[in-house]
């Protein structure tokens, strides 16, 4: 008797202690990325880390997705939204290689039409109430977004709630975080033009053009439209303003596959929060590894192109026809051998990578596959699309993990002798793995290191980080209210010494001439 009521109340007091801690401890975390794939993925990545910290953990994931069971949901709570979106996927992919295709460039009109497209985009999430009532219900202590000009009217949600975020991105954002930086040392991102070396004079100007138009970007395409429309209760301030109240910049970068860059304290970079650790192999890619004596070659080009014209497929399936490994190919098309080629709409990438008897990796380079082919050690040939691509590319080049070549302008011969040499010379592999045990040692997991940083902003705040540069006005940072004072003082000096001069100039003149009439 006595006995069972001493366990009862223990296991009471245990209890309570337990919930007591649950409350003091356990916070709520959305992590809300825009409805693209590649960013939910490694935002669900993360939300598993923060779960495993104690934290409770809401990631909205677009109905699209969720249909096609694209993304991994276990062990985070999801939020179903946007059936209003479609296939959002598909769109982006179309916008990055409908061009490419017809072998066209960008030009100015372009970008403005990125620029509306995810303005749009904002202005349809933000008006989407169910959305919205769902948050408040869930009562977030922090909201976890991403940092990129495109993409700021996203922080109108913690605003309009009042809730303190943190942002998690792919993107340093030197502007928006006030870092000094010099033009023409670090390499912008979307500028694929650069040398291991550095930089040429033509090549520190365009890069220099970059970051200027990217600042202009920053400081004046941005508005407080949005905000006076969806968080009207709230003091009328501009997104960019918004952004920068951010508790902490988490940046899913490091100088081992970019390079050195300058930041902040709030600023952490954080590696890749894309990989994960590999699982056992399925079938039919089991078995297909397991016969393949002399190795695979993996080929994707990401989840949404799945299709490439025919004058493509003709001239790759030639050249891996040639190869003595075999391939799998991650593509929507009937193999001609499936002995040597084996096709399929669907591949465990890395899992496929992460297998020693991959000896290449053929790619359009979007930043999670580099990272996950440095993460398992695997040469990569990039044959990169658009956006972030041909800078991605170029850095596997300049830090000798690949190559890489037009795919539209590419022969058939050209891509054997170029998958040849990288299967052949052994220095890519090399590289690659040096890269990656540096990386292994320096980053271990990513998204246990994400995790810390969030937690930590939720116990301390991140103010304590923060550099005043990042609280004044632009105008200040940059010094000119100083320049301009500094200036003033000069041009006041430089006139009064010319005038002290002519002064005693005149003086003297007039006496000599004075003198001479006298
Ligand atoms: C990452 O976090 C998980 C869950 O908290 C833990 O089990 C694992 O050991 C951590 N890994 C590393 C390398 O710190
Ligand atoms: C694009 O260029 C490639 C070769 O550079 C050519 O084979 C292809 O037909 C071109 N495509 C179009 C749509 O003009």
């Amino acid at each position: 008797m006595m006995s069972t009521a001493m366990t009862t109340f223990l296991a009471t007091v245990t209890l309570l202690l337990a919930g007591n801690r649950h409350l003091t401890q356990a916070k709520t975390v959305v992590l809300f990325s825009p409805p693209h794939a590649a960013n939910v993925r490694t935002y669900t990545n993360t939300g598993r880390a923060l779960a495993a910290l104690g934290h409770d953990v809401y990631v909205p994931v677009p109905d699209f997705m969720l249909k096609d069971n694209s993304v991994n949901v276990q062990g985070i709570n999801v939020i179903r939204y946007g059936e209003y979106l479609g296939h959002f996927d598909d769109k982006i992919a179309a916008m990055a290689v409908d061009k490419f295709w017809r072998n066209q460039s960008m030009v100015l009109g372009d970008f403005t039409g990125f620029i509306k497209f995810w303005e749009d985009l904002a202005t349809q999430l933000l008006s989407d109430k169910q959305l919205i009532a769902k948050f408040k219900d869930i009562k977030p202590d922090l909201f976890v977004l991403m940092k990129q000009p495109l993409l700021r009217d996203f922080v109108i949600f913690p605003y309009m709630l009042n809730v303190p975020f943190s942002c998690l991105c792919y993107y340093h954002d030197y502007v928006g975080q006030r870092v000094p930086i010099s033009l023409s040392s670090s390499p912008m991102h979307l500028n694929g033009d650069f040398l291991e070396e550095g930089m040429t004079f033509i090549q520190r100007l365009k890069n220099s053009v970059v970051h200027l138009t990217l600042f202009f970007l920053h400081e004046y395409a941005t508005s407080d439209k949005l905000v006076a429309k969806f968080a009207p209760h709230r003091p009328r301030i501009s997104t960019k303003e918004i952004m920068s109240q951010a508790e902490i910049s988490l940046v899913e970068s490091d100088p081992i596959i970019d390079f050195a860059r300058p930041q902040l304290p709030n600023t952490k970079f954080v590696g890749s929060t894309a990989v994960n650790l590999p699982e056992e192999l399925k079938e039919p890619f089991k078995s297909f590894m397991e016969k393949s004596v002399n190795g695979v070659v993996v080929v994707t080009f990401g989840s949404s192109i799945l299709e490439v014209p025919d004058y493509i497929s003709f001239k790759m399936m030639s050249a891996f026809l040639k190869l003595k490994q075999n391939v799998i190919w991650r593509v929507k098309l009937q193999s001609p051998d499936p002995g040597k080629i084996l096709t399929s709409s669907w591949v465990p990438q890395n899992d496929l990578l992460a297998q020693t008897n991959t000896k290449l990796f053929v790619s359009h380079c979007g930043l999670n596959g580099q990272y996950e082919a440095m993460y398992h050690a695997v040469p990569t040939l990039c044959l990169p699309f658009g956006n972030d691509m041909p800078y991605n590319a170029q850095r596997g080049v300049v830090k000798g993990f690949g190559l890489k070549a037009d795919i539209r302008e590419v022969t058939d011969i050209e891509l054997l002798a170029l998958m040849r040499e990288m299967l052949e010379n052994n220095k890519y592999k090399k590289n690659i793995q040096k890269a990656s045990d540096l990386y292994k040692e320096l980053y271990k997991r990513p998204v246990n290191e994400t995790a810390f940083w969030l937690d930590h902003v939720m116990k301390y705040g991140g103010a304590y980080m923060r550099s005043t540069g990042q609280n004044m006005p632009m105008y200040q940072f940059l010094a000119l209210d100083v320049l301009v004072f500094l200036a003033v003082v000069k041009v006041v000096f430089v006139l009064l010494v010319y005038k002290t001069c002519r002064c005693c100039c005149g003086l003297c003149c007039g006496k000599k001439r004075k003198s001479k009439r006298d």
